[in-house]
């Protein structure tokens, strides 16, 4: 496909990922089914009893985190622009037993607060690889803000800005910091959760935008929420960096004698 439309692009390039996705090792969707696992520990451990909240998780994709929530007691939502995500995450609640308390809505983030109908939510949540898809970080957190009712939460865990602004092999700085008007083009093929994957992801061009942490949480403040939290971690959910160090299920770290660098950060707002 060819379009130098960001968003279109993007959305062709996602919407190939899923059936990839469904089968790979690094989401393990039958493993997730047979274990009967629940949120990540850290991410349960600050959100506290979720039961017979309501959550929306903004970038769904095919509803895996997004369920686990729900077995965890909340009623969810999963939003995510990619029909074949939606569809891939309504087949996910049913298999997993979890489609009464588990709707999926196909909306671009931009177009939530209508897509929802001006429902509000207890929790919304987003995470990790879902920031650098949006070309307006002022854009979302008006979204996020609109989804909340008062006492509601936001929960972010996302990759670091300043880990996506370094290359790979010496962190030198080669991609922007700052939000920029004009995204970064990326065309290599295969996915990060199954980089072979070339014949179905023969790399069709991406468009991607960072934020700097200060822009995120001007925006979240300008759009009326308080900032509870925030956490810069000198560790991430996945392999960043070929040469972090993996030590645990789902986090890679600096190794010894390396300087460290800020990988991933978890930042928590309420409308109060
Ligand atoms: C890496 S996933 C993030 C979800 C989660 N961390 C995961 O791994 O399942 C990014 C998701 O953002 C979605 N997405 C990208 N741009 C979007 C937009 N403008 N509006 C809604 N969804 C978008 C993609 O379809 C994809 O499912």
């Amino acid at each position: 496909m060819s379009t130098t439309d960001p968003l279109a692009a993007n959305r062709h390039w996602w919407d190939s990922t899923v059936p990839v996705h469904l089968a790979s090792a690094f989401y393990d969707v039958e493993g997730w089914l047979a274990d009967g696992r629940g949120p990540r520990e850290r991410e349960a451990a600050l959100l506290g009893d979720v039961t017979g909240l309501d959550l929306v998780h903004l970038q769904c994709h095919f509803g895996k985190d997004t369920l686990s929530w729900a077995r965890a007691g909340a009623r969810v939502t999963g939003l995510d622009f990619s029909e074949p995500a939606i569809s891939a995450a309504r087949s996910l609640a049913e298999r997993a037993g979890l489609a009464d308390r588990a709707d999926f809505v196909c909306a671009p983030v931009s177009e939530a607060v209508d897509a929802l109908g001006g429902r509000t939510f207890d929790i919304v949540y987003v995470s990790l690889g879902a920031l650098c898809w949006l070309a307006s970080i002022t854009e979302w957190a008006a979204q996020v803000a609109g989804l909340l009712h008062a006492g509601g939460r936001l929960f972010l865990h996302e990759v670091h800005p300043v880990s996506q602004a370094l290359a790979d092999a010496d962190l030198t700085v080669v991609y922007p910091y700052f939000e920029e008007a004009v995204p970064y083009r990326d065309a290599e093929a295969g996915t990060y959760a199954d980089p072979e994957a070339t014949d179905a992801l023969p790399g069709d061009p991406t468009y991607s935008w960072n934020h700097g942490i200060g822009e995120i949480i001007g925006a979240l403040l300008a759009a009326g929420l308080r900032i509870d939290l925030v956490d810069e971690h000198d560790w991430t959910s996945f392999q960043r960096f070929p040469w972090l160090v993996q030590t645990g299920e789902e986090e890679f770290v600096v190794p010894d004698g390396h300087l460290r660098v800020p990988l991933s950060f978890t930042l928590v707002a309420s409308r109060t």
